[in-house]
């Protein structure tokens, strides 16, 4: 018997996806924590968590567009939870137009992948103490339109900007860091995957009348956080290192998002953009 509850950290839980899936997680028994930027948004998930669990999660706030925000809420996680079983990196969103953050990258790319990113190199000593941790990326299918590149990874010298290519390849990128962070963190534990939840009627995409046009079409939050679910708690979630996922299965990915060279070489790029080694366990 394993007297330790996993605990499981969901980022983007103030809504949609996120939000669903913390209280699935919860209902299933897993001390969530849950990451959100708006404390209004977060509180309500408190709530909806606390009467599927019977037990008020730990929540704490974060601004993705600004890396001292992911510093601080890193070292607060990690002075909270000295041990995490699960890190949902879900937290994610599209810009209306071309954006350069106060760290100086394009707004789509840093709350997407680069935050993430950092986050995850920020509570890797809490993950390896979990002995076996799953690292789970809300990537998207968007991926076949986006190329990120290790040289720009900005986008500052492509020739037009497009926030869905923006978007694509901020998840194309969130496919690669799977792949990638469990090439490299071999040996730890420390399995990371990414999916696709399907398109899904959350805060998502509100701002693109192009997007909103088909809502009433489009999947439930509950339905877009069970891939999520399964992940975290599946052994589908530590079977297949760096495998991207949708419905529960493995799926395919462009041959972009499987390419072993760029995966590294934006590996490298993240960590400079970010400010850390590429070497995480040097
Ligand atoms: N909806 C879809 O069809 C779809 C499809 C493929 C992939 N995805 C991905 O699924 C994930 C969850 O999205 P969702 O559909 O559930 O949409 P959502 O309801 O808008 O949730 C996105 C979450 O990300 C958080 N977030 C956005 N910008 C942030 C920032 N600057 N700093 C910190 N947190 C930030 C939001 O926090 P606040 O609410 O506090 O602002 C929110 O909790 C995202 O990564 C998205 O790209 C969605």
């Amino acid at each position: 018997m394993n007297p330790h509850t996993p605990v499981v950290v969901v980022t983007g839980a103030g809504s949609g996806i996120g939000a669903a899936a913390a209280t699935e997680l919860a209902r299933r028994g897993l001390e969530v924590v849950v990451v959100g930027r708006s404390r209004t948004k977060l509180d309500r998930t408190v709530t909806a968590v606390a009467a599927a669990s019977g037990r008020e999660p730990a929540s704490f706030t974060a601004d993705y567009t600004r890396f001292a925000d992911v510093r601080r809420l890193g070292a607060e996680l990690r002075a909270a939870f000295p041990r995490i079983d699960v890190l949902a990196n879900n937290a994610g969103a599209v810009a209306g137009r071309r954006k350069i953050t106060v760290d100086g990258h394009e707004l789509t790319m840093q709350v997407n992948h680069l935050a993430p990113y950092l986050l995850t190199h920020e509570l890797l000593g809490s993950l390896r103490a979990a002995g076996r941790a799953r690292v789970i990326g809300t990537a998207s299918i968007a991926e076949v339109w986006g190329w990120p590149d290790p040289d720009d990874l900005d986008g500052a010298r492509a020739r037009f900007h497009s926030r869905w290519v923006a978007y694509g390849s901020a998840k194309k990128a969130d496919i690669l860091f799977g792949r990638e962070a469990s090439r490299r963190l071999q040996g730890t534990g420390v399995v990371a995957t990414s999916f696709h939840p399907g398109v899904v009627r959350s805060g998502f995409g509100t701002r693109s009348l192009w997007f909103s046009l088909g809502r009433l079409f489009y999947a439930s939050p509950e339905s877009g956080a069970d891939t999520l679910v399964h992940l975290a708690t599946h052994d589908d979630g530590v079977e297949f290192p760096g495998g991207f996922f949708a419905d529960r299965r493995l799926r395919w990915s462009t041959p972009a998002a499987r390419d072993p060279q760029l995966a590294s070489r934006l590996w490298d790029a993240s960590a400079a953009a970010v400010g850390v080694s590429p070497d995480w366990l040097g």
